[in-house]
């Protein structure tokens, strides 16, 4: 398998979507999966996406029928990132919360229109921490939180966060999983990737804490840890609780959380131990190695260190990474994705900006209907379709 598939712009050959199978047959991604006892139909996971189509942080809808598209082709759907109840975790009021009888019940409505669809969704709990804008809204008054006042840019914002900030934010992460349990979902994703703050308590670069919430690898996750375990006591045993987590950050595309496969066991084990039933291993490439000397990539180390069911993302049927860096992949072809599932790296693979574009993404790839699809172009995150 190519190793780097990208080459520098200017050949978009590859984006063409006929390119794709390149001889594969994608029949095992077409498997069901027991997700901790969520039976999911496909191997396909839509990626959480931000569209900011729920004024007031209501979903409308507009919101669920755009999910229940999707749900009739996908496995499972991951919301996208929806507020808890906490002052500081927001900074816009279009995009969902997972609190006020208002937004649960369009919540209800819309795992109602996926599971017509025989569908399964997640909802992701999301706190934005240092980034959010100060006066931003939904709570313009509230202050911006963060382990240390350090944006993952390197800039000051806001004071670091009190312990008794902290336990405020891990009791709304609960109230979120709770109520996301109460109205229908069927488990919950809990964001800790992309810079946002359980990541930023994860980071070095973002964490300079001297408590027990900063220091070592293992304190730097205590926070996230404490998360998981909260939200696993509100949602009981059976239920997943899926963990999000990136080496790299909006940023600095080449940040690490992990230097070593080691140093990536010892932050899976904790949050292993706290309660989580899974991992969602967020890399703009899926295909790339995750540590020099082994070609296993981050979800490949993931699953082997952690034997907990996995999904792996990046670039699956879009030319360009996430977050534009001047390269273009050569080829579109998913033939290393069903490589590295012959292999056992992952169980279960999220689809993006592809699902965005082209809701029937994964009928089409099997039927064959490649020139049907609809390839991804950055105008279509401005519709909701
Ligand atoms: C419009 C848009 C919004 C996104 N919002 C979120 C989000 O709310 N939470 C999150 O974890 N990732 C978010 N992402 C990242 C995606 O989940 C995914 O990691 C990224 O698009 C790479 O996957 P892809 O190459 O299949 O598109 C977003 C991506 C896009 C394109």
């Amino acid at each position: 398998m190519e190793q780097e598939r990208t080459t520098s712009r200017g050949s978009h050959t590859g984006a063409d979507p006929s390119s794709l199978l390149d001889g594969a047959d994608p029949a095992p991604l077409y498997t069901p999966f027991s997700l901790s006892g969520v039976e999911l139909s496909n191997r396909f996971v839509m990626a959480p996406m931000t569209r900011y189509f729920s004024p007031g942080g209501v979903p409308g809808d507009d919101v669920a029928a755009y999910y229940a598209r999707r749900a009739a082709h996908l496995g499972l759907i991951v919301t996208e990132g929806v507020y808890i109840d906490h002052p500081s975790a927001g900074t816009s009021d279009r995009v969902p919360r997972m609190h006020g009888e208002d937004a649960l019940e369009g919540w209800r409505r819309t795992v109602a229109a996926v599971h017509g669809q025989g569908g399964r969704i997640f909802p992701q709990l999301w706190h934005v921490g240092a980034r959010r804008s100060a006066g931003a809204p939904p709570h313009p008054d509230a202050p911006v939180t963060s382990p240390s006042g350090i944006a993952p840019d390197g800039s000051t914002v806001g004071e670091p966060a009190t312990t008794a900030d902290l336990d405020a934010i891990v009791a709304s992460f609960a109230r979120a999983a709770g109520d996301a349990r109460r109205v229908g979902f069927d488990g919950v994703e809990i964001h800790g990737a992309h810079g946002y703050l359980l990541d930023q308590f994860l980071w070095s670069v973002t964490n300079r804490r001297s408590d027990v919430y900063g220091g070592s690898l293992r304190a730097r996750a205590r926070l996230a840890a404490e998360v998981v375990a909260a939200v696993r006591d509100a949602v009981g045993p059976g239920f997943p609780v899926v963990f999000r987590f990136s080496q790299w950050k909006s940023s600095d595309f080449g940040a690490r959380l992990a230097d070593t496969p080691a140093e990536l066991g010892a932050l899976l084990g904790v949050l292993v131990e706290a309660g989580a039933s899974g991992f969602h291993v967020s890399t703009r490439r899926y295909w790339l190695p995750g540590f020099e000397g082994d070609r296993r990539t981050l979800a490949g180390w993931t699953k082997k260190l952690t034997g907990l069911p996995t999904i792996a993302l990046g670039s699956v049927g879009v030319a360009a990474p996430y977050r534009e860096d001047g390269t273009v992949a050569s080829s579109l072809s998913i033939a290393p994705l069903l490589e590295l599932f012959d292999r056992g790296e992952f169980d279960l693979v999220a689809l993006g900006r592809a699902v965005l574009s082209e809701p029937e993404w994964p009928a089409k790839l099997r039927e064959r209907r490649l020139r049907e699809i609809r390839p991804y172009e950055k105008s279509h995150e401005t519709e909701l379709s």
